[in-house]
């Protein structure tokens, strides 16, 4: 594999390893402030982010070796309405640059496993700015996120509120191969 798209597949997988703890963190928080809807979500986007740092993994699997990491963090420990606001920052760096740009570099080196994991991700964080944008908002208006399950594909991590779906619209995966929150 080509160095500059190890370098960003690595840094993928250190931000990604690292949201999934941070809304994991944060998923216990708004357990706290008796939001099971928020918790629920900050849950299942955790599951997410794991599969996707699981992804970008694997498509190092031959390029062994120690490497440090360097990955956007995020830290804080605030109420809901605040890790929601920074949950959606994150979410929105990702798409806006971070993964258009390293997809962009991989697709002129020709990293076919790396383009496809990355564009897997990016439109899973499509989704979860969404979800994150309506839950802040619901939970400024003094309620809770939608009590509507959500269903992250355990495949590629794409993510789906409401009707459970007969396939993963992103990769094909089947109805059983869906983690319901
Ligand atoms: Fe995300
Ligand atoms: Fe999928």
């Amino acid at each position: 594999m080509h160095e500059m798209t190890a370098s960003n597949l690595r840094s993928s997988y250190g931000g990604e390893s690292m949201a999934a703890m941070r809304y994991t963190v944060w998923a216990s928080k708004a357990g706290n402030e008796n939001l099971p809807n928020v918790q629920r979500l900050f849950r299942a986007t955790a599951h997410s982010e794991q599969i996707h740092a699981w992804n970008h993994f694997t498509q190092l699997a031959n390029v062994p070796g120690n490497a440090t990491v360097t990955a956007g963090a995020g830290f804080g420990l605030a109420k809901t309405v605040d890790h929601l606001e920074w949950a959606a920052g994150g979410e929105g760096f990702e798409i806006d640059e971070m993964y258009p740009m390293y997809i962009l570099a991989a697709e002129a080196q020709g990293e076919k496993g790396a383009v496809n994991s990355m564009k897997k991700a990016l439109e899973a964080e499509k989704v979860h700015l969404a979800l994150f944008r309506k839950a802040k908002a619901a939970v400024e208006a003094g309620g809770d996120f939608e009590d509507t399950p959500i269903h992250v594909c355990d495949v590629c991590g794409f993510t789906m509120h409401g009707d459970a779906p007969d396939e993963c619209p992103l990769c094909g995966a089947k109805k059983a191969d869906f983690i319901t929150f």
